[in-house]
């Protein structure tokens, strides 16, 4: 890493009282300046707690979007407003509407990876590290998840008691990997325990021996025995495996598993965005409001 750039980003980050707030998807000089990294919840709370003035968010719009929503007080900068998740938007217009009328008693459960507008219509919001807990807290029988199907049909399988209706979306990187290649990775490598995503399709995850969020792929590996990982998740949790596990050995499915909008988040966009304090994120009151519900509803019922 350039010293000059993070001689600068120190500088900046004192003067106007900022933080840099990371996803464990960034690439790893990303993540080395932060001053928390995380996965989506726990990035959720420290966006809601901090007392910064500034909060550079390095990860992707919906990130960025909930930050804002939690403290919209705060100025939150994204390095790269370009940066998204295209899972965030993959609801069809109208399909919420639809099933509130085919269900009387229907929650709408969303994962955070998604649209502000897409939060204001449901009842709460969940991330990978909560869902399960938040659904079984739910006293409605009907459930409609939106917009991953991946982790709907893995939360369904874990609270079979209700009705999970899934949508049609998913995550373009978790998907793409496949059972061929895990099992490839597993010939290779047969001591190695194989720890996956739950946005991974329900055949990946059927073959998996744990399953979690980022943080707690990085919990499980830390406490776990064994020396050999197979990882099915984003390749930037590599960064944090290889730092906390020097000794453990670490291998990722072949297939694409690189979120291109993570990359975006540079420490020379860091840099420009401290500087000049452009790329703020800016949401109409009303709608923040109304995406405030079920973020508030998550952090309450993940307690
Ligand atoms: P978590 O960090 O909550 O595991 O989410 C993964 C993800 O895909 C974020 O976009
Ligand atoms: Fe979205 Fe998938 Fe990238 Fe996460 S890894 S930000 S779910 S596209």
């Amino acid at each position: 890493m350039n010293n000059n750039i993070l001689n600068q980003i120190n500088q900046l980050k004192k003067e106007k009282n900022a933080v840099i707030l990371a996803h464990y998807y960034v690439n790893d000089e990303t993540q080395a300046i932060a001053d928390y990294v995380g996965d989506s919840f726990y990035l959720a709370k420290i966006a809601r707690n901090t007392d910064a003035d500034i909060l550079v968010f390095c990860g992707v719009s919906f990130m960025g979007e909930s930050a804002k929503i939690l403290n919209p007080d705060k100025k939150v900068l994204m390095p790269d407003l370009t940066a998204d998740c295209p899972m965030a938007h993959m609801v069809k217009n109208g399909k919420i509407e639809e099933m509130r009328k085919k269900y009387d008693d229907l929650a709408v459960v969303c994962y955070i990876n998604s649209t502000a507008e897409l939060k204001c219509q449901s009842d709460v919001c969940v991330t990978s590290s909560n869902a399960i807990k938040i659904v079984k807290a739910l006293p409605n029988k009907n459930i409609f998840f939106i917009p991953d199907k991946n982790l709907g049909s893995y939360v369904a399988e874990q609270v079979p008691d209700k009705n999970i209706i899934l949508n049609d979306g998913c995550c373009p990187v978790h998907a793409n990997v496949t059972v061929q290649e895990v099992i490839a990775e597993k010939e290779k490598h047969p001591q190695a325990l194989i720890f996956s995503h739950p946005e991974c399709n329900k055949e990946v995850l059927e073959l998996s021996d744990k399953l979690g969020s980022t943080a707690e792929i990085i919990t499980f590996v830390k406490n776990s025995d064994a020396n050999e990982f197979i990882i099915c998740t984003e390749d930037g949790v590599d960064y944090k495996l290889r730092t906390d596990n020097p000794n453990k050995k670490f291998y990722f499915p072949q297939s694409c598993h690189c979120c291109a909008d993570m990359k975006l988040n540079t420490p020379e966009r860091i840099l420009h965005v401290l500087k000049t304090e452009q790329n703020s994120i800016e949401i109409d009151e009303e709608i923040r409001k109304k995406a405030l519900i079920p973020l508030d509803k998550m952090l309450e019922l993940a307690k």
